[in-house]
């Protein structure tokens, strides 16, 4: 008797051991190397546009994007906290908010290549998923939907992360898809999402540029058959930005194509992993019958660099880095911590990273799938406590204001509707209209009401 009991606790104890895997995502280092403390606060960097520096230190300045010393804190911070982690996602973004006539095809390469060479000396041997941000182009957001010059040059020097199939894939359209690491019934989808940003002019008369729509299609319809659980990443994401009310990043019919790729395949496609917000938020994708079938983590960025997006009002946000928990036989979610670094308090006194949250401690959910996450989403949208909760973490303790009703509606919407229809139908109806008063408002419940009677 007593012999069984052991077999089963064994048994037990050494699942609930096995299952448990982690990986850390970085995203949006955005480094600026003409990061100087100065005097003139308006000398301290390129990134700050004309805005003052003024509590420039050495790990940087809200206005400013990252100095060299923030960048070796972070990825040293990632060693300290977590140094064998399974793998890293890191999803881009890696050069300075300056004019393209400051950089050019040799300096964002240089800078690709300086950061890809300090993660690959602080954590050599550790497998590198990496997506490419719109920031790591020349132009900027001009990311080309066919084979060039700069994905050549990105691709050998992600050489030692790319298998050769992937390598030649990423040449083609910056995007690939491998085993994740190595293991049959696992996959990572690396996507170009960049192709889909309103800003690049060279895809949007495209239907489907570099194919990578119909490739997704066909690598999770192959993913079905061959039972295997994916991850996605990439760095811009699909749906609106919660800091500024209909403020989208893809052209619509990409975000309606990217959308139905998730719902056609959402019982294969296990996580999205996604930047370029520098906020920390989430996206909710839904059956047509209303059940949670997906979410998108966004996760916040290095850079502390004050949105200049008109219309945001203080968008900067203190460095934030973050563990993914997964079960490594599902790859299901199980959580999510989020370290940061006070960037007043590190150039005041040293640079000491903390823990800011863990996912299912903050907004008390057993886990982060979907349906947890659907959960989180309902408590931030019903309850004053969790609203200023998350919206305290969404600029990684930077901004510890009201978040007012307005605010709410903002990043409610953004989380829950993906679609473009859907979202502003969300901002009506959760009394984005009541708030805001006026005609232009009122029109569109008027509007709606009379969509809806049709
Ligand atoms: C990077 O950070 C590590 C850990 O704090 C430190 O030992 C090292 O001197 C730093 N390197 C540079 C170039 O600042
Ligand atoms: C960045 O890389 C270049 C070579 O491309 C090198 O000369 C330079 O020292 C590197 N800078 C840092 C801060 O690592
Ligand atoms: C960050 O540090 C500053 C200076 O020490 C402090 O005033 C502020 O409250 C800290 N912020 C948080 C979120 O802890
Ligand atoms: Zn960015
Ligand atoms: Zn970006």
């Amino acid at each position: 008797m007593s012999a069984v009991w052991v077999l089963l606790c064994c048994l037990l104890f050494k699942e609930s051991l096995a299952l448990s895997g982690n990986f850390w995502h970085i995203t949006d280092l955005h480094w600026d190397p003409t990061y100087k403390v100065s005097d003139n606060p308006e000398l301290v960097c390129a990134s700050s546009g004309n805005r003052p520096a003024v509590s420039a230190g050495k790990f940087g300045d809200y206005v400013c994007d990252s100095p060299w010393d923030l960048i070796n804190s972070s990825v040293y911070a990632m060693k300290n906290i977590l140094p064998n982690p399974d793998f890293i996602v890191w999803t881009g973004d890696d050069t300075p908010h300056v004019p393209n006539e400051d950089l050019g095809e040799e300096a964002v390469l240089s800078i690709v290549g300086n950061l890809t060479h300090i993660i690959k000396a602080v954590f050599p041997g550790t497998k590198v998923y990496s997506a490419l941000g719109n920031h790591d182009y020349h132009p900027k957001s001009q990311l080309p939907a066919a084979p060039n010059h700069m994905y050549n040059q990105i691709a050998d020097m992600w050489h030692d992360w790319l298998e050769p199939s992937s390598k030649e894939a990423f040449k083609k359209g910056g995007y690939y898809t491998e085993k994740l690491l190595n293991r049959p019934g696992y996959r990572m989808l690396v996507l170009n999402t960049n192709l889909y940003y309103d800003q690049n002019k060279l895809t949007q008369d495209l239907d489907d540029p570099a194919d990578q729509f119909a490739w997704s299609d066909r690598v999770l319809s192959e993913a079905a058959t061959n039972k295997e659980k994916v991850y996605i990443i990439g760095h811009v994401p699909p749906g609106f930005f919660e800091k500024k009310r209909s403020k989208p990043w893809f052209l619509s019919k990409f975000n309606r194509r990217y959308i139905e790729l998730i719902e056609k395949h959402h019982s294969v496609i296990i996580g999205q992993f996604f930047g370029h917000h520098h906020t920390d938020s989430f996206r909710m994708f839904y059956s047509t019958e209303g059940s949670p079938i997906s979410t998108m983590f966004l996760s916040p960025g290095v850079t502390p660099w004050k949105t200049s997006l008109p219309g945001v009002v203080d968008g900067a946000n203190n460095p934030g880095i973050r563990v993914f928990e997964y079960d490594t036989d599902t790859l299901l979610v199980k959580d999510v911590v989020t370290y940061y670094l006070n960037l007043t308090h590190a150039n005041a006194a040293k640079d000491r990273w903390e823990k800011e949250y863990r996912l299912t401690e903050s907004f008390r959910v057993p886990d982060a799938s979907p349906a947890s996450m659907h959960q989180v989403l309902e408590s931030i949208a019903s309850d004053r406590c969790y609203l200023q909760k998350y919206y305290d973490y969404n600029s990684v303790s930077y901004d510890l204001t009201n978040c007012n009703s307005e605010c709410r509606v903002d990043h409610v919407c953004a989380a829950r509707e993906v679609d473009f229809d859907k979202y502003e139908h969300c901002l009506v109806k959760e009394g984005a209209a009541s708030i805001n008063g006026g005609l232009l408002p009122a029109l569109s419940v008027a509007l709606t009401l009379l969509w809806v009677g049709l």
